[in-house]
């Protein structure tokens, strides 16, 4: 099974990928967890380019290129291989990422950025993906708890970007069936709980 964990910055993939690790291993499942952009030697060495804070003049042509071909690399290397040998993939973000914030957020046509990613992703389709979404104002208290100088380069981007974001989610919710919209605002064991139950309904439909 291959599960994708999607929505702004904060708002609590990484803490659910966590958790769901967890709750897997203690079943006795093989969990194979991919970090975004990453999960390689080349998608880490493309992820230090595109974070490092140095690199403020990068076009979004060249982010999104970058965010691509370290993705390609990680479905070829890592993701199909795990699924075929039936390891459950859990990646914090996905492709829907690059149509969240390198479409609606960096304006660059959806068309275009739709079709590169299924170039790119090939037959690894998630089965199921968690959209947490929480509203603009919670990215930004969240976010100030952390002190400026820790965050990264688009982490720095302005509000109207989040809310551009948020849009981009919005749309694949409303158009991707794989979709389950949360509530990043529930409490972190009321969303695990969430996604549990979606997990163990996707298990006994394939029984
Ligand atoms: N449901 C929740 N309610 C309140 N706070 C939360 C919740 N889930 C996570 N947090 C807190 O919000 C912060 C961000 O959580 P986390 O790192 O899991 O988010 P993320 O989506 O992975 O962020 P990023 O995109 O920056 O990697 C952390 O301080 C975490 O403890
Ligand atoms: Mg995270």
């Amino acid at each position: 099974m291959f599960i994708t964990f999607e929505g702004l910055d904060f708002c609590g993939k990484s803490t659910q990928v966590q958790l769901l690790e967890k709750y897997l291993l203690q079943r006795g499942k093989k969990v194979e967890i991919i970090r975004e952009p990453g999960g390689t030697p080349i998608s880490e060495k493309i992820r230090d380019i595109l974070l490092d804070k140095k690199n403020s003049e990068m076009s979004i042509e060249t982010e999104l290129i970058l965010f691509s071909g370290s993705r390609s690399q990680l479905v070829s290397q890592v993701i199909l291989p795990a699924l075929k040998e039936n390891v459950f993939v859990i990646s914090d973000r996905f492709h829907d990422s690059s149509i969240a914030y390198q479409s609606f957020g960096r304006k660059i046509p959806l068309n275009f950025v739709e079709e590169l990613q299924k170039f790119v992703i090939k037959e690894a389709v998630p089965d199921i993906t968690f959209f947490l979404d929480i509203p603009i104002d919670e990215v930004i208290k969240r976010k100030s708890k952390v002190k400026q100088i820790e965050l990264d380069r688009i982490e720095l981007s302005q509000i109207d970007f989040y809310e551009r974001v948020r849009k981009g989610y919005l749309y694949l919710a409303e158009k991707e069936k794989r979709f389950r919209t949360i509530s990043g605002l529930n409490s972190i064991p009321e969303i695990h709980a969430i996604i549990i139950e979606e997990i163990k309904k996707i298990e006994s439909s394939r029984m």
